[in-house]
């Protein structure tokens, strides 16, 4: 009995140690518990109860994989090396073409969050109705009492109806458009800037496409999509429950093209890094700081350091989230995917640690680094 206690613990140091020698290749095949190629695209990512969780798009082989077949896939964790196949979270609806979130609509980047209230997970995630590309700008929502699900979907949307952004002045309130307008003309542009699209979108609801969730340390949960035709980001407030918006939200950049929002905090301020707009092609990433959630946002620049090609490209990946890691300090790793469009299963993940010059996130390539990297 005691030997086989002895093995045990043996077996146990060993595996910790492999585990903690393991290294993260960005861009490599990145193999779960069964060795099959982490399939988990556009991810979040959730810490819970001493474990990560990591929610993403399941795609399958081909272009059909860039349209949902299959669902949120979910994998955990407990120290970012080995992953362990949860299956799917979330399943798309077979059988019911009239469900929004029937098989062959476009469901990308979902997030989870927890609801330490009503101990339930959440789950949000930027969706297009099947056969409309992507005209539908909405968002979704689905809730589970179990983190790895099955998620029940309850609705989707575009936030906000009815309700102007703070940061929005009753003279913009009170502009005309021709809605007719070139958007991409001089005038277009002006027109976009001063808020010509959220005007058009106040009854409906706001466009809403690229996304990510994030949760404060006083547990206020904010929603911060691309909106108004992928021109500019919206940070908008979360109920409490996290199931709705309360109607108050902010413009960020107005007609700047920001997508693939990822946030996070240190020491006390707010931290964003999004992409440039360009389909599944990679393009140089942005970076941004704030004192508040809801702004103002102080643009910082391409956080990324290296060669022309690396700079340019994003380490050719495009954000999705940032995860803070936990039981260390200022320890955080930049999360993007790399797309392969032609091929949507074999897209890859490019994990990298944030560095810091002073107050400015910084990113540089590793072909392979450890987590112990993070250790200050
Ligand atoms: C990207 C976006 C992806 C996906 C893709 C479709 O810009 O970040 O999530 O929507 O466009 O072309």
């Amino acid at each position: 009995m005691k030997i086989t206690y002895l093995v045990f613990i043996a077996l146990w140091i060993f595996g910790c140690t492999v585990s903690k020698n393991k290294q993260i290749e960005p861009g490599k095949i990145l193999p779960d518990n069964n060795g099959i190629h982490i399939n988990a695209h556009g991810a979040g990512f959730l810490y819970h109860k001493g474990m990560y969780y990591m929610f993403g798009e399941h795609k399958i082989e081909g272009k059909k994989g860039n349209s949902a077949q299959v669902g949120v896939h979910c994998y955990s964790s407990e120290n970012l090396i080995d992953w362990k196949d949860e299956g799917i979270a979330l399943k798309v609806i077979e059988g019911n073409s009239d469900h929004p979130i029937t098989k062959g609509c476009v469901l990308e980047r979902p997030k989870v969050i927890y609801n330490q209230r009503t101990k339930q997970f959440v789950m949000w995630f930027h969706l297009e109705l099947k056969g409309q590309g992507y005209k539908a700008a909405q968002t979704g929502l689905a809730v589970s009492q179990s983190i790895t699900g099955p998620y029940s979907y309850v609705k989707s949307l575009r936030p906000n109806a009815g309700h102007w952004p703070i940061n929005f002045s009753e003279e913009q309130k009170k502009k005309e458009y021709d809605y007719s307008i070139n958007r991409w003309s001089e005038e277009g542009r002006e027109a976009v800037v001063s808020g010509m699209f959220v005007k058009r979108d106040l009854k409906g609801g706001q466009m809403s496409r690229d996304m990510t969730l994030f949760v404060d340390d006083d547990a206020k949960a904010y929603h911060i999509a691309a909106s108004e035709e992928n021109g500019t980001l919206h940070i908008r407030e979360l109920a409490d429950d996290y199931l709705d918006f309360t109607g108050k939200y902010v413009r960020v950049f107005p007609e700047e093209s920001n997508e693939a929002p990822a946030i996070f905090k240190r020491h006390g301020k707010y931290y964003m890094i999004s992409s440039g707009c360009t389909g599944w092609k990679p393009n140089p990433a942005r970076s941004a700081m704030a004192q508040n959630i809801m702004g103002p946002w102080e643009a910082l620049g391409n956080p990324c350091r290296g060669t022309e090609e690396q700079v340019k490209t994003t380490f050719h990946s495009q954000s999705t989230y940032v995860i803070p890691v936990h039981g260390k300090e200022d320890a955080f790793i930049y999360c993007g995917d790399r797309w392969r469009p032609e091929n949507a299963i074999d897209g890859r993940y490019v994990w990298l640690p944030i560095e810091f010059e002073g107050d400015k996130p910084i990113i540089k390539w590793y072909d392979k680094w450890n987590l112990s990297q993070l250790d200050n």
